[in-house]
């Protein structure tokens, strides 16, 4: 049965990064291939073993330093008897793609302590524990990635709030890795220093990415991909537009429409990590063939199925 753990899946932004930090609604899609373990063992003083780090919780890495955070938060949460263990953290998810590796560590940890505790967090106090992680990483997250990494259907997120949306028909997208890591924080930093100085321009990018999002709602309700792939591609446009795409960003989405996608854009914080693209069969070898030749370093899929 093992020792008490905690695991959290990838995620994606569909629509609407960056304009959710100023209330904008965003969509997010769970990517489960893609998956980060915890788990804890008792032992003397606070040790954790990682890909990056092993050796005593005191001296691991800044890098680390959100781990920790979930970890302390939780601890606190649930008695202090996940403090005093070793922590085994394991993540396939990419950390700097946008794919929610922080907040998907942030998870399993949370879920780990209180599975150690024996103590069952609500989705809520769930959601607070990894959030204290995500200000450590990144400042202030609008909260949509501790959703996501949890999710369990794609959602609709303003606010701080989740709500499932309908799938009228599956849907499959390609992720295509960059190879190159974007620094969310410093993404994030540059939308508010375009706002403090053409306010005019990034609210009129907010408010049309608000449209677009909820448009991309409607397209994937109704199972109109031409729409969706519309609604992807012009939003990339915009996130452009605000300084956080890249030429490999740019030349993979290129790339997409050039294998036929009906639509691809970054996804996340941009200035590197990955583009999403939507395939037009539920078969995305060809479309991943054409991103890799295109230069991307890794591709992986995710699909929607259909709800009742
Ligand atoms: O963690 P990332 O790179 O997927 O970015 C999260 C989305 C942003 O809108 C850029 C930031 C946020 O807090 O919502």
């Amino acid at each position: 049965d093992g020792p008490p753990g905690g695991r959290a899946h990838a995620k994606a932004i569909l629509l609407g990064e960056h304009a959710v930090v100023y209330g904008a609604p965003a969509i997010a899609v769970p990517v489960r291939s893609l998956e980060a373990t915890a788990a804890l063992v008792p032992s003397t003083g606070s040790k954790i073993r990682s890909a990056l780090y092993t050796g005593p919780a005191a001296d691991a890495p800044p890098s680390l330093a959100p781990v920790l955070a979930a970890w302390h938060a939780a601890a606190e949460r649930c008695g202090t008897a996940g403090w005093a263990s070793t922590l085994t953290v394991r993540s396939d998810i990419p950390g700097g793609r946008g794919l929610g590796s922080s907040a998907a560590v942030a998870a399993a940890v949370a879920s780990a302590v209180a599975a150690q505790a024996r103590i069952v967090l609500s989705d809520e106090e769930r959601h607070a524990l990894i959030q204290r992680a995500e200000t450590v990483a990144h400042g202030r997250p609008s909260g949509i990635d501790a959703r996501a990494v949890v999710a369990t259907s794609p959602f609709r997120f303003q606010r701080g709030a989740a709500d499932p949306i309908d799938v009228g028909a599956p849907l499959a997208f390609v992720i295509a890795d960059t190879g190159t890591a974007g620094s969310t924080a410093d993404a994030v930093a540059s939308v508010r220093a375009l706002r403090d100085s053409h306010p005019r321009t990034v609210d009129t990018a907010v408010e049309r990415m608000a449209e677009l999002a909820d448009e991309a709602a409607i397209a994937i309700a109704e199972a109109d991909p031409d729409a969706l792939g519309a609604r992807m591609s012009a939003a990339h446009e915009i996130l452009a537009l605000l300084g956080v795409s890249s030429p490999g960003l740019d030349s993979l989405t290129r790339a997409a429409h050039a294998a036929g996608s009906p639509g691809a854009k970054l996804t996340g914080g941009g200035r590197g990590g990955c583009v999403i693209a939507l395939s037009l069969s539920p078969d995305t070898a060809g479309l991943e063939r054409a991103l890799r030749s295109a230069g991307a370093v890794r591709t992986w899929t995710t699909t929607l199925a259909a709800t009742a």
